[in-house]
């Protein structure tokens, strides 16, 4: 039965006003902190960790957790409406649920999950990069414990995996050398990471639910156990590389360009996985998403306009990316798993 507002107790207020978030000093969290923190119309608490060296946006408030202690992550989810999960991927395996049970305890109704990449509904996509399966127990147990879910499907990050490393997107940077994949003519959708925190901001700020049978409008709970799909720019490797050489001044001459099969690619990341070495895993991850064949590309799909997204500059988040490149490289850890 679908819920209207005219039905709720007295003082429903029909809005999100109270988000917690895991990872708001973290590389997708901040950008959703900010977002959401620019509307003035949500109080943002961040979940972090004590002693956490991870620097938070201003304007949030603060409940330092401790995964070992779940009556610290009830006490800190207490009173709010809605958690946003956006943790680190080398967390250990066990530290989503436990955010989720104790969300349930706390009386969450909703939580976003772990995720931001790209369409649940490729399974196999979501098979073959390892991350589908994983997604779909996290979305499994949300809705089993009682309470709703809103995935992000944005497809890769363009700033952060232009910036990433090889792995990622094919640069290296301080080589200046690019590896593609195949011709590097395939297409992926990718979002910014602003564009991520946008999307997540103007769904946060829709009313909770229809005011009534006649009310037609987007809501939250349009979304609820359901994916937002949005999208920044859809390009190959190639397109990367022309934004790349108007943005740095360099032409073909100043780069070193090797081609590799995506299919070989793949196995051999996925060989490395298998033994342990999860430096396999983005080489596994990109070279399966630009399968020519079988690409990720969610950009049918995409509801920017129903959100009211802008259009981005490709050029600009080129460079916002190659700004990013040393600050990753500070990140050896984490990014090489
Ligand atoms: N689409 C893409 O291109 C793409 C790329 C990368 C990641 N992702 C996905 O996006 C999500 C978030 O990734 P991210 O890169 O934004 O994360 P991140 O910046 O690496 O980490 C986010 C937060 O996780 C917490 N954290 C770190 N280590 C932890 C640990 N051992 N135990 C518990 N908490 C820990 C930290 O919060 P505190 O220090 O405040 O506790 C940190 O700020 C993941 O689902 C990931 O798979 C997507």
């Amino acid at each position: 039965m679908p819920e209207y507002a005219k039905n709720q107790s007295a003082g429903f207020t029909n809005a999100i006003e109270r988000i917690a978030i895991v990872g708001a000093g973290g590389t997708v969290g901040s950008h959703i902190a900010k977002a959401l923190l620019a509307t003035g119309r949500h109080t943002v608490t961040a979940l972090s960790r004590q002693g956490s060296g991870n620097k938070l946006p201003e304007g949030v408030l603060v409940a330092s957790v401790d995964y070992n202690d779940e009556a610290t992550i009830v006490a800190a989810l207490k009173g709010q409406q809605f958690l946003i999960i956006t943790m680190a991927p080398t967390a250990p395996r066990d530290t989503h649920s436990k955010l989720v049970q104790a969300a349930a305890k706390a009386g969450i109704p909703y939580v976003m999950p772990n995720g931001y990449a790209g369409d649940i509904d490729d399974i196999k996509l979501g098979e073959d990069t390892l991350l589908g399966p994983v997604a779909k127990a996290n979305r499994d147990e949300i809705e089993r414990l009682g309470m709703q879910w809103i995935t992000v499907c944005c497809g890769f990050w363009y700033d952060y995996s232009l910036a990433g490393g090889e792995a990622r997107f094919g640069f290296d940077f301080n080589k200046r050398s690019l590896t593609l994949y195949d011709d590097g003519n395939t297409k992926n959708s990718t979002s910014t990471l602003s564009q991520v925190g946008r999307a997540v901001a103007k769904v946060l700020s829709l009313n909770e639910l229809p005011q009534d049978e006649n009310d037609k409008s987007v809501t939250v709970s349009t979304f609820l156990n359901n994916a937002v799909y949005i999208k920044s720019f859809v390009v190959s490797q190639n397109d990367m590389f022309d934004s790349v050489k108007r943005v740095t001044g360099t032409t073909d001459a100043d780069w070193t360009i090797t081609h590799e099969d995506t299919k070989k690619r793949y196995e051999a990341g996925l060989a490395q996985v298998k033994v342990g070495n999860m430096a396999g895993f983005s080489k596994l991850l990109y070279a399966r998403a630009f399968y020519p064949d079988a690409a990720s590309n969610l950009s049918v799909k995409a509801q920017n306009e129903l959100l009211g997204l802008p259009e981005e500059s490709l050029d600009e988040s080129t460079k916002v990316g190659i700004d990013l490149v040393k600050e990753l490289q500070l990140r050896v850890e984490r990014m090489a798993s």
